[in-house]
């Protein structure tokens, strides 16, 4: 693998992501894991990452100068080129000066350049930093300068020793993916072969080996994740799996029936499903507490999810049921202890997930994936497009986006103002350029209106787009005016219940993606 040592700010995973981008598998260290550790992975190439320390920072994470020794192509960005050249006896500076954002790079012989083959001589590079390197280490030429930063770019191509200054990793820097290619192309000599067919071949080849010709269980969510890990594992071991669907009456219109038909059609798994609309219904019934919802729905998801398992296993005759699809992706991994430094801040555990203590071993083919890698596994095997570019959607579902309690009305009221929302940005093309966009019901909060020649006295339903990278912020979505006056028309028009439309113009923080 290419290595990405991580030293904590949050470009490690980006620049992970662009590396798989490029054809590459890559993975993330912590800046502590010594280089023998590191070298015990037998990486094609280190990348050193940017992080929010200063060099003469106390405790600032170093890099010890035997990762240079070691044969292994290098690329320092950012906090990890000027650690690089500390490292290698050149000289960083405190200039006291920052330089932040789209910044003029001058690249004066980018042609005879291998980290900048080809580039334009000028261009526009993202900078995010306090210090600089002043002096490059020796053996090193410089390839790159900006007005406040005399060496923003070095390499020695005997040794395969590379840098940047500028974060390659973010869209803002003009050529910034072209770099990483170049570094591993032309700098590490990796060919590019991590590519969608492969990861389903190698999985399908893991899952074998682990599950043997044991049984297993999946339980479906209606969402990508487990959608896909399902029909991996599938693939990998076709009818000693059973998906187990827990309609809990909490999903949008038509998810249970793409989960129930289309997954089945495209996937010829068994399917078990339970209907626990009634259970769910009662066990919420004049709760409106947002937590204690939580609580509720990931209690008896347990429950109801542990029955089925029992079930399952009657029907399937004596034979055990030893393992457990899980939908885990990698940075969760990476956000559970794989990354160092950057307060990673969990926003969620799974509601509507399952405990780590359930009597199964765990089967969790997308752990090394990102998620627009597990859409691209999803759309090879077939699965619907509907459901692979499918928006997030949270475990409790529809119930935290009913302000106040859950009653089977309200339920039929959101879904319906939810459908429009979602059909009317769909229609207008823009489900790639949003996060997501919940709809919520202001259940307990009543306004006046007039239609036709009444007066109303309805609810109104709150529209929430947001754009995002990773949900853990987020800002919201400047929808067109006339696409915004289509959606309040028509759930206006459409959902007699509700006469008022809002829209949310909160970022988070502030405020949450969801309302509860
Ligand atoms: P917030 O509201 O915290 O949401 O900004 C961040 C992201 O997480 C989703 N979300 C959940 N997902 N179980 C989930 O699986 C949950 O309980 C849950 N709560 C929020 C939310 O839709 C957004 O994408």
């Amino acid at each position: 693998p290419v290595l990405v040592v991580d030293y904590g700010a949050q470009y490690a995973q980006l620049i992970a992501r662009r590396v798989r981008e490029a054809d590459t598998f890559s993975e993330i260290v912590p800046s502590t894991m010594p280089v023998a550790d590191m070298l015990a992975k037998d990486p094609s190439a280190v990348i050193l990452s940017g992080g929010p320390s200063s060099v003469y920072a106390d405790g600032a994470p170093q890099v010890d100068p035997a990762l240079f020794e070691a044969g292994v192509p290098v690329l320092g960005i950012c906090y990890g080129f000027q650690a690089m050249a500390k490292a290698l006896g050149g000289e960083v500076a405190q200039t006291g000066q920052r330089e932040y954002g789209g910044t003029p790079a001058d690249l004066p012989d980018s042609a005879s350049s291998t980290l900048l083959k080809d580039q334009p001589a000028t261009q526009n590079v993202w900078m995010s930093h306090g210090d600089s390197v002043s002096q490059a280490p020796e053996g090193f030429r410089v390839t790159a300068s900006t007005p406040g930063t005399p060496v923003a770019a070095f390499e020695d191509d005997e040794r395969s020793l590379y840098g940047v200054q500028w974060h390659p990793e973010v869209k803002h820097s003009e050529h910034g993916q072209d770099v990483l290619v170049n570094f591993l192309r032309h700098g590490a000599k990796i060919d590019p072969d991590w590519t969608t067919g492969n990861v389903i071949e190698e999985q399908v080849a893991r899952i074998r080996a682990q599950i043997g010709d044991g049984k297993v269980i999946c339980a479906l969510s209606g969402g990508v994740d487990s959608a896909v890990a399902g029909a991996l594992v599938q693939r990998a071991v076709g009818d000693q799996l059973t998906c187990v669907f827990v309609d809990h009456g909490l999903l949008r219109a038509g998810e249970a029936e793409q989960v129930e038909k289309d997954f089945v059609a495209a996937t010829g798994v068994k399917l078990h499903v339970v209907d626990a609309v009634q259970r769910f219904a009662d066990a919420l019934d004049g709760v409106s507490d947002p937590e204690q919802k939580r609580k509720i729905i990931g209690r008896e998801f347990i429950r109801v999810f542990e029955q089925a398992a029992r079930d399952v296993v009657a029907k399937e005759g004596s034979d055990e049921v030893k393992f457990l699809v899980q939908g885990t992706l990698y940075p969760d991994v990476v956000e559970s202890g794989g990354g160092t430094g950057a307060a990673t801040i969990k926003s969620h555990h799974n509601v509507g997930g399952l405990p780590d203590d359930l009597a199964f071993e765990l089967v969790e083919p997308l752990r090394a994936l990102f998620k627009d890698e597990v859409r691209a596994v999803g759309v090879q095997l077939g699965l619907p497009e509907a459901m692979v570019y499918r928006q997030p959607f949270p475990g409790p579902g529809l119930a935290i986006r009913i302000v106040g309690a859950v009653t089977p009305q309200r339920l039929e009221i959101l879904r319906a103002a939810d459908a429009i929302a979602r059909a009317e940005l769909t229609a207008a093309g823009l489900d790639r350029d949003i996060w997501q966009c919940p709809v919520v019901l202001l259940a307990d909060v009543r306004s006046v209106g007039v239609q036709g020649d009444g007066r109303t006295y309805g609810h109104p339903v709150v529209l929430r787009p947001v754009s995002s990278e990773d949900a853990m912020t987020a800002d919201w979505t400047r929808l067109p005016y006339d696409v915004l006056a289509k959606i309040s028309t028509r759930i206006t028009n459409e959902v007699p219940e509700v006469n008022r439309v809002v829209l949310d113009v909160t970022s988070k923080p502030p405020g949450t993606i969801e309302w509860e």
